[in-house]
């Protein structure tokens, strides 16, 4: 678990580390805060949060997750966004229909982007898997034209890689997305 007394990348302020290490950094960490976690939810609210702190410049960090034909809006830090994108629409839904990430320095330039905060310039799209099966997308926003390069590509499929782990972890546990109340209401 991570140790609330030790700096955390998405805390510090006071370096300028190297898009590499920055991402070494943030994918160690994060696997600190997500190892001994078995809710789904919990660590995909502290994976978004922790992203969006850890790297600059960005307007929105989150999750989107498959059901059937959809892409589901997850936990995520930014303002509100589209909840439901349609597997091959969008960027997220190019990223989950093709299985690899998206990567996009210019939103005006990608046909059919969708727009869910107009501050969006540039977008990273990367696909959450467990095993073969698709899971979802991590998707990052930033205002910036440009923000993003192959290093944070690379960085953010590790980060992904580490998230997975969890997000496999917590589904052998059966780490239920549902709260009691409502797993209650439904078998009555
Ligand atoms: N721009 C994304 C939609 C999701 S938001 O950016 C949070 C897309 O084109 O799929």
């Amino acid at each position: 678990m991570h140790d609330p007394a030790r700096p955390a990348p998405w805390s510090v302020g006071t370096q300028s580390p190297s898009k590499p290490e920055l991402y070494r950094e943030l994918a160690a960490e994060l696997d600190g805060l997500l190892a001994d976690e078995p809710d789904f939810i919990a660590n995909a609210a502290n994976a978004a949060g922790a992203v969006f702190h850890a790297l600059p410049d960005l307007n929105w960090a989150g999750f989107y997750f498959l059901h059937g034909a959809e892409l589901v809006l997850g936990p995520f830090q930014g303002r509100p966004a589209c909840t439901r994108i349609p597997i091959g629409k969008g960027v997220c839904g190019t990223a989950a229909a093709e299985r690899r990430s998206v990567l996009v320095p210019d939103v005006e330039a990608f046909p059919g982007h969708i727009a869910c905060d107009v501050a969006s310039r540039s977008e990273l799209v990367v696909p959450l898997f467990a095993g073969e099966l698709l899971l979802g997308v991590l998707d990052l926003d930033s205002p910036v034209v440009g923000r993003f390069d192959a290093h944070d590509q690379a960085g953010c499929e590790t980060l992904a890689r580490v998230i997975e782990r969890a997000f496999a972890m917590s589904l052998r546990a059966g780490g239920e997305a549902t709260p009691d109340g409502i797993a209650s209401l439904r078998s009555q």
